[in-house]
């Protein structure tokens, strides 16, 4: 299992942290599917996988939403499928529009197969590209996954980019040594 970017709380054990434990019961039944495990292997942001940007926003959102007191759960579900897709973007021919108003609509179907999703679910997963996307999200849970999501974007873009400067910084250091 994929920690969130940033935490430091153990993923591996999630049974060990109260939070975590409600977070994964949120998750019963969809954090371990095949279909869900298989975004692992398709590559978002630069350098992290489909599923843990996916873990990266559910989590957040998760997050913000039980300690706002919102719906929790639906944020927590709708984070972790939103990107459920499978094709490769930049091939055209798996796209009949833009990529960015196509890929949630695929999402949704591909969601609706492996559970069965509440009415914040769908318009979090639907209008998660908000305002790229025409339509305005319709509850307060789906603007937190369409923030989160991009915050999270940039942190995963970034962290990579951190990672090679910091690379390149340690090299010429031993060089010059
Ligand atoms: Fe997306
Ligand atoms: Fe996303």
């Amino acid at each position: 299992m994929h920690s969130a970017i940033g935490s430091r709380k153990d993923f591996s054990n999630m049974d060990e942290d109260q939070l975590l434990a409600e977070y994964k019961d949120c998750l019963e039944g969809i954090l371990d599917h095949e279909q869900v495990l298989k975004l692992d292997l398709h590559t978002q942001h630069c350098n992290t996988s489909r599923l843990q940007h996916s873990i990266n926003v559910s989590y957040y959102s998760f997050l913000i939403c039980y300690k706002m007191g919102w719906d929790y759960r639906s944020a927590a579900r709708a984070g972790l499928l939103h990107d459920l897709y499978f094709y490769d973007w930049r091939v055209k021919k798996y796209i009949r529009t833009s990529h960015s108003s196509w890929h949630p609509r695929i999402a949704l179907c591909n969601a609706k197969k492996i559970t069965e999703l509440n009415k914040v679910e769908i318009d979090a997963i639907e209008k998660h590209m908000w305002p790229c996307t025409p339509v305005p999200p319709r509850y307060i849970e789906s603007y937190v996954i369409t923030f989160v999501d991009k915050i999270c974007a940039v942190c995963e873009f970034t962290e990579r980019k951190y990672a090679q400067i910091a690379e390149n910084f340690r090299r010429k250091r031993s060089f010059a040594s």
